[in-house]
C-alpha cells in the first residue's frame, strides 16, 4: 500500500496533543519535533487528517528533505526531486512560505524565486514544454530551512486548519479554534461532566467542547485544497472520510456546557457561532459578570481565557478581576480550573499556586495554562438486585 509521510505545525507547547491525536487515528509517528509533528500514512491519509484533527494549524505532504548552504545546492537539489510526481503539466506552483532559522540560506524571497525556477527546469525536461499555463489545480509549497536542511511540503489544507467555518465573528482577543480545542483536550473534561467558560467570547472554548464531546469531525463542513489533486490521491477517500466522520457522530446526546460574558453583543455572536457549528442546543449562552457565577452542582469543569490586559486600561483593572476569579472559584470548592492567559500574575491574585502550569505560545505570545484539579467523583457503585441486574 501505498504511503505518504506528513508534517502538521501545531502551537508551541502542544506537540502531545497533536501526536496522541494523530495515533489515534491509526498514524506513525516519525518525530515531534518543537511546533510540529511528522507522521506516515496510507493514502487515505491526507483526507482524514485534514478532515479529522483538531490541534493542527495544516497538513503538508512532505516532498523532500536535504542539506544546502549555496544558492547554488539549493537550486540543485531542488531539481532532484521528483516534482511530475506532484505537479500536473497545468498545476499552479510556487514557494508560497520560506522560513530559516540558523542556516546559512536566509533570505525567503531568494529561496521562493531560485526553487521555482528549478522546479520549472525539471518539469521542462520531463513534460517536454518550455510553457507552464498553470490553468490547473494550486500546489502551494511551504519551504523551512532549519540547520541548513531544507524541508519541502506541498500544503493540502489550503485555508488554515483552525478556519472550520464557523466563527463569523469574534470578541476582541479571541483564540484560535485550534488552541482551544487543545485545551479541552489537555483536561480530563468528558461529556457527562458539567463545563462552564464565564470569560466565552465568541465562544471558541464551549463550542469546541461541544464539537468533542459529540464527537463532530472539526473539518466536516469544510473543504481541503488537495480536494482537486487527483493526480496525487484518489478522489474517493474525501468521500469515504466524509462517511467515516458522519457515522462517528453522536445524535442524540445531551451535554451541560455554559458560556458566559459580560458583553452582550459577544454573546449574540457567540451565539451564532454556535448555531453555525451546529452545536447550539448544546450551550446555554447567558451574559452575566464573573462575579455572579455560583453553581450548585459538584466536580464540575472551567475551562477559560480570562483579559489579559491587551489594553492598557484593561491592565490596570487585572488584579481585581483575577481576585474576583479566585474568589468565585474558591466557592466552587469541588470543581476543576484551568485558565489561559499571559497575565504574568494571574496565580498571585487568584490566590492559588496551580497545581500544574503548561507554557503555550499562541503565536508570538507566551500564554500559561494553569490547572487546578478538583477531587475526582466518587466511583459510583453498580448495585446488582437479586436477579444479576
Ligand atoms: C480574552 S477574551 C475571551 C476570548 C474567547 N476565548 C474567544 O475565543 O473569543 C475575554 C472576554 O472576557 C469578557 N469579560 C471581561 N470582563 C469580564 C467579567 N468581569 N465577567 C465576565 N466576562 C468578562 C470580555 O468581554 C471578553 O469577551
Amino acid at each position: 500500500m501505498k504511503q505518504f509521510e506528513y508534517i502538521s505545525p501545531c502551537h508551541f507547547g502542544l506537540e502531545a496533543v497533536l501526536k496522541r491525536e494523530l495515533l489515534d487515528l491509526g498514524l506513525s509517528i516519525v518525530k515531534v519535533d518543537d511546533g510540529k509533528v511528522t507522521y506516515t500514512g496510507d493514502e487515505n491519509t491526507c483526507a482524514r487528517a485534514n478532515i479529522f484533527l483538531r490541534t493542527t494549524e495544516r497538513v503538508l505532504l512532505k516532498v523532500g528533505e536535504f542539506k544546502a548552504e549555496t544558492f547554488d545546492e539549493l537550486f540543485e537539489k531542488t531539481k532532484e526531486l521528483p516534482w511530475e510526481n506532484y505537479i500536473p503539466r497545468d498545476g499552479k506552483f510556487w514557494v508560497t512560505k520560506a522560513s530559516s532559522i540558523n542556516s546559512k540560506l536566509f533570505s525567503p524571497s531568494d529561496i521562493q524565486s531560485i526553487m521555482k525556477k528549478a522546479m520549472v527546469e525539471r518539469l521542462k525536461s520531463v513534460y517536454k514544454t518550455d510553457w507552464f499555463e498553470e490553468t490547473g489545480s494550486s500546489y502551494p509549497l511551504r519551504v523551512t530551512i532549519h540547520k541548513d536542511i531544507v524541508t519541502v511540503c506541498i500544503n493540502t489544507s489550503g485555508v488554515s486548519l483552525h478556519k472550520r467555518g464557523y466563527r463569523k465573528l469574534t470578541s476582541k482577543a479571541p483564540i484560535t479554534e485550534t488552541l482551544a480545542a487543545a485545551l479541552v483536550m489537555l483536561t480530563p473534561w468528558k461529556k457527562d461532566r458539567i463545563l462552564v467558560d464565564p470569560f466565552c467570547g465568541s465562544g471558541t472554548i464551549p463550542i469546541e467542547a461541544a464539537l468533542i464531546g459529540a464527537r463532530i469531525a472539526p473539518g466536516i463542513n469544510r473543504t481541503f485544497l488537495a480536494e482537486s489533486w487527483n493526480n496525487i490521491f484518489d478522489n474517493n477517500m474525501w468521500l469515504k472520510a466524509r462517511e467515516e466522520a458522519k457515522s462517528q457522530e453522536l445524535a442524540d446526546i445531551t451535554m451541560n456546557i455554559q458560556a458566559y460574558d459580560l458583553d452582550g453583543e459577544i454573546i449574540k455572536a457567540a451565539r451564532q457561532n454556535a448555531r453555525l457549528a451546529g452545536v447550539e442546543h448544546l450551550i446555554h449562552f447567558q451574559q452575566k459578570p464573573v462575579s455572579e457565577l455560583s453553581n450548585s452542582k459538584k466536580y464540575g469543569f472551567i475551562i477559560t481565557n480570562p483579559p489579559y490586559g491587551e489594553r492598557l486600561e484593561e491592565k490596570e483593572a487585572l488584579p481585581e478581576l483575577y481576585k474576583e476569579i479566585g474568589k468565585v472559584f474558591q466557592a466552587l470548592d469541588s470543581w476543576s480550573y484551568y485558565i489561559i492567559t499571559s497575565y504574568e500574575d494571574a496565580q498571585k491574585y487568584i490566590g492559588r499556586k496551580a497545581d500544574k502550569n503548561r507554557k503555550i505560545y499562541n503565536g508570538m505570545m507566551k500564554t500559561y495554562f494553569y490547572q487546578y484539579m478538583g477531587p475526582k467523583p466518587p466511583r459510583t457503585k453498580n448495585i446488582i438486585d437479586s436477579k444479576g441486574n
